[in-house]
């Protein structure tokens, strides 16, 4: 093992050993255009303790990472915060390695992780509250259940203010820097909402419900340690205030259009479903699925208010890239939006149905019936297509009227 990896140090006794997956495109269905990181930390106490680990492939450069601070034998305690693979993938062969006396779960942590790798070793049980005491440093455990998995946990060392937050508060972003104030804001903040909303979009009741339990949890935080992504140390919860307006889902001005199209038919009513929201003051967002990603048409809708869908029919259905998306983003569960739903079609035209049935299982709110148009929009189609945007841009003025 060589020493080409370095370890960071996040505060006196705490280091970031985890590793950089430059190349990573794709995340479970989500696009990472700017790679991630998996982090895993090293606390130097009595018991020299591992936060996570990283994904199976990465296990050299994190054991070269400790390797640049202790001996890996030294480690005595392994805590996983949660059970999915890029946490864990090289976990086994980490315990095989390093022989820890203790490896650290949650209760639904532990069936997770015995379900993954199939094992019969003792696994000890960190519950809600608990506290473990490492020689001078003492971790408190916070159950967050399905934040983003049942088995998901908080880990705080309470004398240092660091939280361990695993998947929550990250972003996919490899880069050189580990701290977020080393990071260009737009850059930061773009990927920190692009994971929110494809990763903890569902469970923002329980976001909300977490950021309420904070102030008894009584953490002094001056760190906040991601499992994805840099980590914050300069006024951490900025990321605490935008996770508490993210999970709101507030409606906004903006449209997001999506559509694919056979024959460019589709796409023309797109453009004047597109003018006819412009007409009434919001601001259109037109995705052409043709080169959009499922997961950047999630971010948008992230901060929106109008979801707009438009697809031909094909063989009788809704064009593929179109089905995807909302399968996606049904998945997802966005709120407060108002909907509509147009499309081309040659002879039997079942796609536009097909849509306001995916739009009303989303709850979404549907401002006018569908636009069907045969073949090619005329003026008057598209003049239909401009009504539908003006109906549903109108319609989402008076909602965002009556909040303001
Ligand atoms: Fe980063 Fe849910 O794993």
């Amino acid at each position: 093992m060589g020493n080409a990896f370095q370890a960071t140090k996040v505060s006196e006794r705490i280091y970031w050993v985890g590793a950089i997956d430059w190349g990573l495109r794709d995340f479970h269905g989500y696009a990472t255009s700017r790679g991630t990181t998996y982090n895993a930390y090293l606390i130097l106490d009595d018991r020299i303790t591992l936060i996570d680990t990283v994904k199976a492939q990465f296990r050299d450069e994190m054991l070269s990472r400790i390797a640049s601070v202790i001996d890996p034998s030294e480690i005595r305690c392994v805590i996983s915060n949660h059970a999915e693979m890029d946490h864990t993938g090289c976990l086994p062969e980490v315990i095989a390695a390093v022989r820890p006396e203790t490896v650290l779960a949650s209760a639904q942590g532990r069936k997770a992780l015995i379900r993954h790798f199939h094992w019969d070793r003792e696994i000890a049980i960190a519950g809600d509250g608990e506290r473990l005491s490492l020689g001078d440093l003492t971790l408190r455990f916070t159950s967050t259940p399905m934040l983003h998995w049942p088995d998901s946990m908080f880990t705080y060392v309470e004398e240092e203010g660091v939280l361990f937050s695993n998947d929550a508060f990250g972003m996919h972003l490899a880069t050189s820097e580990r701290f977020v104030d080393e990071v260009e804001p737009a850059i930061w903040r773009a990927e920190a909402a692009k994971y929110y909303a494809n990763i903890l979009l569902p469970f923002s009741s329980l976001v909300t419900k977490l950021l309420a339990r904070l102030p008894q949890l009584d953490y002094d935080l001056k760190v906040i340690a991601t499992d994805h992504g840099p980590i914050w140390r300069h006024e951490p919860q900025q990321i605490l205030r935008l996770y508490e307006q993210w999970a709101l889902q507030q409606p906004t001005r903006k449209a997001v259009v999506v559509y694919d199209t056979m024959w460019k038919s589709t796409e023309q009513m797109a453009r004047a479903v597109g003018e006819g929201l412009a007409a009434v003051g919001m601001t259109v967002h037109q995705m052409p699925l043709s080169g959009t990603y499922r997961s950047d048409v999630a971010t948008e809708l992230l901060q929106a208010g109008a979801f707009l869908v438009g697809s031909p029919t094909i063989n009788g259905q809704i064009f593929p890239t179109v089905a995807d998306v909302l399968t996606y983003l049904k998945g997802l569960k966005p709120q407060n939006l108002i909907g509509g739903a147009f499309g081309s079609y040659g002879w039997s035209g079942e796609a536009v149905a097909q849509l306001e049935d995916h739009l009303r299982e989303m709850k979404i709110s549907l401002a006018d019936e569908g636009v069907r148009v045969q073949y090619v929009p005329d003026a008057e189609a598209l003049a239909q297509c401009r009504s539908l945007g003006t109906a549903v841009g109108s319609r989402l003025g008076e909602q965002l009227v009556a909040v303001s």
